[in-house]
C-alpha cells in the first residue's frame, strides 16, 4: 500500500487542492471589489469629413477626427485599480450616438492596455483618436449629442473578467460644416 507512488499521488492531490483553495482566495477576495475611477474626458478638436464609402449602399459617409484629453481624475492614475488578482486592464474610449436610422451606435476610438507593475498613469493630452470614426450614412454632421465614455476590462488572474464603465464622460455637438476644424 505504502509505495512511492501512492504517496505521490497523495501529495499531488493535496497540493491541488491548496492550489485550488489559494485560486478561490485570490477570486474572492477581490470579487466585490469596485473598479470604478472618476475620469475626465475632454474633447479639444473636432474634423469632420465626408467620404467615399466603397462599403454600404451610399456613396458618401461621415468620417470624424477627434482630438482629446483623457485623465484619471483628479490622481492621474489608474492605481487604485489594480491589486493582487489585476493582471492587466484593456481600456477603451468608445463614442455612443443617436442617428435616423440607428437608436444606439457605438464606435471605439482608442484603446490601451495597461499591464500590471507598468506604468499606471493616465493623463493624455491633446491624443488623436486612434481608429476611424466612421459612420454608416451621414449621421455624424450636425449631431447635437456625441458622448465618449471611457470603459476597462479588468483581466483578473483568477475569476471573473468584469467590465467597468468609468464614471465621468463628455458629451458634445458635432460640426455642421465639413472639413472645417471645430474647437471646444
Ligand atoms: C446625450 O446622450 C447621453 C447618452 O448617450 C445621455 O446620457 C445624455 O443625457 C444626452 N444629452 C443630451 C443633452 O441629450
Amino acid at each position: 500500500m505504502n509505495t512511492v507512488l501512492s504517496r505521490a499521488n497523495s501529495l499531488f492531490a493535496f497540493s491541488l487542492s491548496v492550489m485550488a483553495a489559494l485560486t478561490f482566495g485570490c477570486f474572492i477576495t477581490t470579487a466585490f471589489k469596485d473598479r470604478t475611477v472618476p475620469v475626465d474626458v475632454r474633447v479639444s478638436k473636432v474634423m469632420l469629413r465626408n467620404v467615399d464609402d466603397f462599403t454600404g449602399p451610399r456613396e458618401r459617409s461621415d468620417l470624424g477626427f477627434i482630438t482629446f484629453d483623457l485623465s484619471a481624475d483628479p490622481i492621474k492614475t489608474l492605481e487604485p485599480i489594480f491589486d493582487w488578482n489585476v493582471k492587466q486592464l484593456f481600456l477603451y474610449l468608445s463614442a455612443e450616438y443617436t442617428t435616423k436610422s440607428n437608436s444606439l451606435n457605438q464606435v471605439v476610438l482608442w484603446d490601451k492596455i495597461v499591464l500590471r507593475g507598468e506604468n499606471n498613469k493616465l493623463n493624455l493630452r491633446n491624443t488623436k483618436s486612434k481608429y476611424f470614426f466612421f459612420d454608416d450614412g451621414n449621421g455624424l454632421r450636425a449631431n447635437k449629442n456625441i458622448t465618449l465614455t471611457l470603459s476597462w476590462n479588468v483581466v483578473p488572474n483568477a475569476g471573473i473578467l468584469p467590465l467597468v464603465a468609468g464614471s465621468g464622460y463628455t458629451s458634445l455637438p458635432f460640426p455642421d460644416k465639413y472639413e472645417t476644424p471645430k474647437s471646444y
